[in-house]
């Protein structure tokens, strides 16, 4: 088999066989496929398309380019989540505790910041001591006892994706659905949960910029799991707005916390409570209305709050921090930033808005950057609310008071105000399951 023909077959739009797929995969994945010809099919799929058993294919064969984790030595239904990316996004850090303290067995493989989004690991690591690195052995031995435990990706898991996403980051080929799904379900398979629950982010924020791309894109991954005998579901999210307040690892952790503790933004709040619905279901086979009012009780209750305790203390975290939240890591400086202006925001360009944070120092503009633990953003005034001129906006935080200039015009310039209340947007807009 040559790649060679490979290339010329999916650049003419025919459908490639699993061999050839299986062919590529593997050749990605040990160095025998040279970069630009991995670039170049990638770029053919961007452009061509492929038919659902081709994504299946391709899915499979990068689950299978790597470790895959064995959670089969853990009593009761093993639930993974995954959220394709937003800004402000700390849904994990909420849902994980609501479900375990429901008695799902909750084995997540976090990632960190990409691009404007954020990552659960990074922001795990705001708490002073948390080990986001156990074994596989301490990983597995805490589910079985706490029921949730949350770590870093190793390294060797789905590898074929971490070579094609580094690639297609810089050959423009991000945002096509066959790729997406196979990025994202590949590690999702891999990470071996018995079933999964996808919210896929839609909007100016996420990867998927329409709600009709973000439903295709939610239906791809709901068959795959599917047909891969695994029990899937997608609850597709408004990101065209942040999700909450707070922009910013450490920020991120007390608005979480604020949530757990009943004291949440409603938005946060209302996500979580669904997505960690859909995930009980899974667990105990339980109605829609009724797993919503065990999700509600878990944080009305405190028993949910008391699992994210247990949760951190176990990985070595300190807990005092989520008693008193003001003992988390704090930015040197803040800098309110207010408006020029009278009238309603009618509409955030959340991705631009997730990049000011990055450049506060809370995320990496490149891969080695140190992030600030303390610096983001909380907003003050999001789509649909009216402002007065001189109204603060937002209050950034950052370590280094230089960075407020370029940060701050970059949030005023993703911000539109007019005259004219906007509707409001859902913040959940659709449940799709297999
Ligand atoms: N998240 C992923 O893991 N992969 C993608 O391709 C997009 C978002």
């Amino acid at each position: 088999m040559r790649m060679y023909d490979i290339l010329v077959k999916k650049r003419d739009g025919k459908v490639l066989s699993d061999d050839e797929i299986n062919f590529f995969v593997k050749g990605a994945t040990d160095g025998g496929i040279p970069d630009y010809q991995i670039s170049a099919l990638l770029m053919a799929i961007y452009l061509r398309g492929m038919t659902d058993k081709e994504t299946l294919s391709l899915t499979k064969a990068m689950e299978l380019s790597g470790d895959t984790v064995d959670l089969s030595g853990i009593d009761g239904v093993t639930v993974d989540k995954h959220s394709t990316g937003g800004v402000g996004d700390k849904t994990s850090l909420i849902v994980a505790p609501i479900v375990a303290s429901l008695g799902g067995k909750v084995a997540k493989m976090s990632g960190r910041g990409l691009g404007h989004t954020g990552g659960t690991i990074d922001k795990l690591e705001s708490i002073k001591g948390f080990n986001t690195s156990l074994t596989p052995d301490e990983f597995l031995k805490q589910v079985k006892e706490i029921g949730i435990s949350i770590v870093g990706q190793t390294g060797n898991l789905a590898p074929a994706d971490k070579k094609f996403y580094g690639i297609r980051d810089v050959t423009a080929t991000i945002d096509s659905l066959p790729l997406i799904c196979s990025s994202i379900m590949s590690k999702k398979l891999a990470s071996g949960a018995s079933a999964i629950v996808l919210d896929v982010k839609t909007g100016s924020g996420s990867f998927m910029k329409t709600l009709d791309d973000s439903r295709t894109l939610a239906k791809k991954m709901v068959d795959i799991g599917a047909m891969a005998g695994r029990k899937v579901a997608a609850v597709i999210t408004n990101m065209d707005i942040p999700l909450g307040k707070a922009v910013g690892n450490a920020l991120e952790v007390k608005e979480a916390i604020e949530v757990l503790k009943g004291q949440g933004p409603d938005d946060l709040t209302k996500v979580c409570i669904t997505l960690s619905s859909v995930m009980i279901g899974f667990v105990t086979g339980e109605d829609e209305k009724t797993c919503l009012l065990k999700a509600e009780d878990a944080i009305r209750s405190g028993i949910a709050l008391s699992k994210f305790k247990e949760f951190v203390a176990y990985q070595g975290g300190d807990i005092t921090g989520i008693d008193d939240t003001e003992l988390l890591p704090k930015a040197k400086f803040k800098y309110e930033l207010k408006s020029q202006r009278s009238g309603f925001i009618t509409h955030m360009e959340t991705d631009e808005i997730g990049l000011s944070s990055v450049m506060l120092g809370a995320g990496r503009e490149k891969k080695e950057d140190k992030i600030d633990m303390g610096a983001g953003i909380i907003i003050e005034k999001k789509t649909g609310d009216e402002v007065s001129a001189g109204d603060v906006l937002c209050v950034m935080y950052a370590d280094d008071e230089s960075k407020f200039t370029t940060s701050a015009s970059r949030y005023l310039n993703a911000l539109t105000i007019g005259d004219e209340k906007p509707d409001k947007k859902s913040t959940v807009l659709d449940i799709i399951r297999g």
